[in-house]
């Protein structure tokens, strides 16, 4: 057992963390680089709403602020020492405070960033057009997570494609590989907020254990862990899936709005994301409190699947090795449940394997300050990285699925389970669920 982080204060991280992420980025620019992030938009709703803001990850990783239209610049070898890391926030005066509440002072940005030269974005074009004009290569940010489906032109694209107007004659670079490149990589202090976003994860998963009966609604066990991950200042690290019987069939389910049924699973892919750093857990459980056999059977397929799957989390093994071993033993699996034959497997389309039917999605992705975090997923695994690990079997025509997910650190030494406290076999489930009243 490790030594549980629920209640760490939950501190602002230490400035020391992003001046470091910075150096680490200027040693990947070319000699007279200059880069430029933008934080995202507000993303508007109807009318005059909008949805919360989302922090830009890149932007928090390399500065800390999450404050909308804040721009941070870096030019490693200006020729001024003043002009070699710039960040341009949004000036708070009377009106928009009372409005939206306090934006940072430069006193604030400087501790929290360790940067020195704050600046308020109306003295943006100057200092920009000044440096674009000094520097030989310009990298620019873009979204370029490979599943990323972008309908919307963030602030960055906007950014882009205005600078290039502006300049055309200029030798534009990407800077997301670069960032990829960094932040697969976690340093101590990223797995230790991820570890305490599992921990506050295990806590709600506890308070679920012994709340879920039949008759229960989907949306109150939602309610369940919303109260846990509030109090301990988290919040949901994606749209939660609290899906029974069937509905765990669908892949992203997030209605939840089922009553859970007697005899039924529970399927609940649910974390929370503690400053930023995120979880990502997957349970299944039984309403009644106990698997039918059937039932336990498919669990404990899934759960030895997982099991080699976090062992096999090891550097030097490609994404695409781990995935295959991942299915070649689901195979197995599948026709030891009487799912496939071994005729149909000699038979199948290499193209259309059989075992898709079953499982058909991914065995794992990086995990960081997003969920589906951005890394380097055609290179070998390397010691640093924090990967799901996320098995699964999907039967439709029976009813129910099975899909249990973990966060290992990977490390030269071996795999960390950061969810190794969480309850996983189906013994143990069973029996805390009967300590319900
Ligand atoms: N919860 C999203 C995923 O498991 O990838
Ligand atoms: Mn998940
Ligand atoms: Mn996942």
């Amino acid at each position: 057992m490790h030594e549980s982080t629920l209640n760490a204060p939950n501190q602002p991280m230490p400035p020391e963390f992003f001046i470091a992420n910075r150096e680490r980025l200027a040693r990947l620019l070319p000699p007279n680089s200059l880069a430029v992030l933008n934080a995202n938009d507000i993303p508007p709703t109807n009318a005059d709403g909008s949805s919360a803001a989302v922090p830009n990850s890149d932007l928090f990783y390399l500065t800390g602020v999450a404050q909308e239209q804040s721009i941070l610049l870096l030019y490693p070898e200006a020729d001024d020492e003043k002009q070699r890391a710039l960040l341009f926030l949004r000036e708070g005066t009377p009106e928009n405070e009372r409005w939206e509440g306090h934006k940072l002072t430069r006193e604030e940005a400087q501790a929290r960033t360790g940067l020195r030269h704050i600046h308020w974005l109306a003295e943006f074009p100057r200092l920009f057009h000044r440096l674009i004009c000094e520097s030989e290569h310009v990298f620019l940010n873009s979204n370029e997570h490979k599943r990323a489906v972008i309908e919307v032109e963030s602030r960055d694209a906007r950014f882009v494609a205005e600078t290039i107007r502006r300049y055309p004659l200029h030798n534009y670079r990407r800077l997301a590989p670069l960032l990829h490149q960094l932040r697969a990589v976690k340093s101590d202090l990223e797995v230790g907020l991820i570890r305490r976003a599992c921990d506050v994860t295990a806590s709600a998963f506890a308070r679920v254990l012994r709340f879920v009966q039949p008759g229960v609604g989907e949306w109150e066990v939602e309610a369940e862990f919303a109260h846990e991950f509030i109090r301990h200042r988290c919040r949901f690290a994606y749209l939660p899936i609290i899906a029974s019987g069937p509905n765990a069939c669908v892949l992203h389910y997030v209605e939840n709005s089922a009553p859970c049924q007697k005899g039924s699973l529970l399927l609940l892919d649910v974390a929370a994301s503690s400053v930023n750093y995120n979880a990502d857990m997957t349970r299944t459980i039984p309403v009644s409190g106990r698997f039918t056999r059937r039932q336990k059977q498919v669990y404990n397929a899934v759960l030895r699947v997982l099991r080699q799957s976090i062992a096999g989390l090891r550097p030097g093994k490609k994404i695409k090795d781990w995935q295959k071993e991942a299915e070649q033993q689901t195979e197995k699996e599948l026709v030891e449940l009487g799912l496939l034959t071994m005729r149909q497997i000699k038979r199948q389309d290499p193209n259309n394997p059989a075992l898709k039917k079953y499982f058909m999605h991914g065995v794992g992705h990086p995990l960081g300050l997003d969920v589906h975090d951005v890394g380097l997923t055609t290179q070998p695994i390397q010691a640093g990285w924090v990967m799901t690990v996320e098995p699964a079997i999907y039967l439709p025509e029976e009813g129910f699925a099975v899909r249990l997910e973990n966060d290992v650190h990977v490390t030269a030494d071996g795999p960390v389970d950061l969810m190794a406290d969480i309850p996983l076999e189906a013994d143990e489930i069973e029996s805390l669920m009967a300590t319900r009243k």
